[in-house]
């Protein structure tokens, strides 16, 4: 079995052990939220203004309102596991991890003309289209583990995130090719696909490492040491992805 679907069958694990702790689960629908928040904390996300196509700018419009609404739903899932929104550093947010591995900016600067407008904008669409991939990706294996959860409203909240994220993933890569022309859109999506290849190994492993040893008392029994052990495979996976 690949290395990377080796990663996956344990990550399933994992979203089991996590769903079946309150604490646990919390700490990771904040994750998810934290993600969903990111957008307000800079000035480069959904750059809707510098859009010449309307259709665009208004289906950028509607996303941003669907991540919002996300951060509604996961904060109202932490409530009722019992448990508060906690503010997390930049080390536990998907999206500052992927921009950390990212060497093209996506910023539109004033004074560019048309052409560079939109290779900046498709730059944006190809980083939130690797990262709303993965984040479906995850929140499937969540879903799938919150039918073993004790309490129904999370897994409620996360079947109404990935049906939104599952759209946003299919619009995002379109508009890259309708942006710029092929050659450039498939070497845009080339970086952006790598860059969130090692981010999610490094946040991945980071964030395990994290709740491993910030919630010790929560995992089950002996599970630890090969949770551990998985988490420091994937981090030297990194430089090789
Ligand atoms: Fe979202
Ligand atoms: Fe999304």
């Amino acid at each position: 079995m690949p290395a990377l679907h080796l990663i996956d069958a344990v990550k399933r694990r994992l979203h089991r052990d996590i769903v079946a702790d309150p604490v646990l689960h919390a700490r990771v629908l904040n994750l998810y939220l934290c993600g969903e928040a990111y957008p307000h904390a800079v000035d480069d996300y959904f750059p809707i203004e510098h859009v010449d196509c309307p259709d665009l700018a208004s289906t950028m419009r509607a996303h941003m309102q669907d991540e919002d609404k996300h951060i509604a739903l996961y904060a109202k899932a932490i409530e009722k596991l019992g448990c508060e929104v906690i503010d997390l550093d930049d080390s536990a947010i998907f999206n500052v991890v992927i921009r950390s591995h990212t060497p093209s900016p996506w910023r539109v600067e004033p004074g560019m003309d048309a052409d560079a407008r939109n290779d900046r904008i498709a730059n944006f669409l190809a980083h939130a289209h690797f990262l709303e991939k993965r984040v479906a990706h995850s929140l499937e294996m969540h879903l799938d583990a919150c039918a073993h959860s004790p309490s129904p409203y999370p897994g409620k909240a996360v079947s109404a995130v990935l049906s939104d994220e599952n759209r946003h993933v299919a619009y995002t890569i379109d508009a890259v090719h309708d942006l710029v022309p092929r050659q450039r859109a498939n070497d845009i999506l080339a970086e952006h696909a790598r860059a969130e290849r090692r981010a999610n190994l490094d946040f991945s492993s980071r964030t395990l490492l994290r709740l491993l040893r910030e919630e010790a008392d929560h995992w089950p029994a002996g599970r630890r040491p090969f949770f551990g052990a998985v988490a420091w495979a994937m981090r030297r996976m990194i430089a090789g992805a």
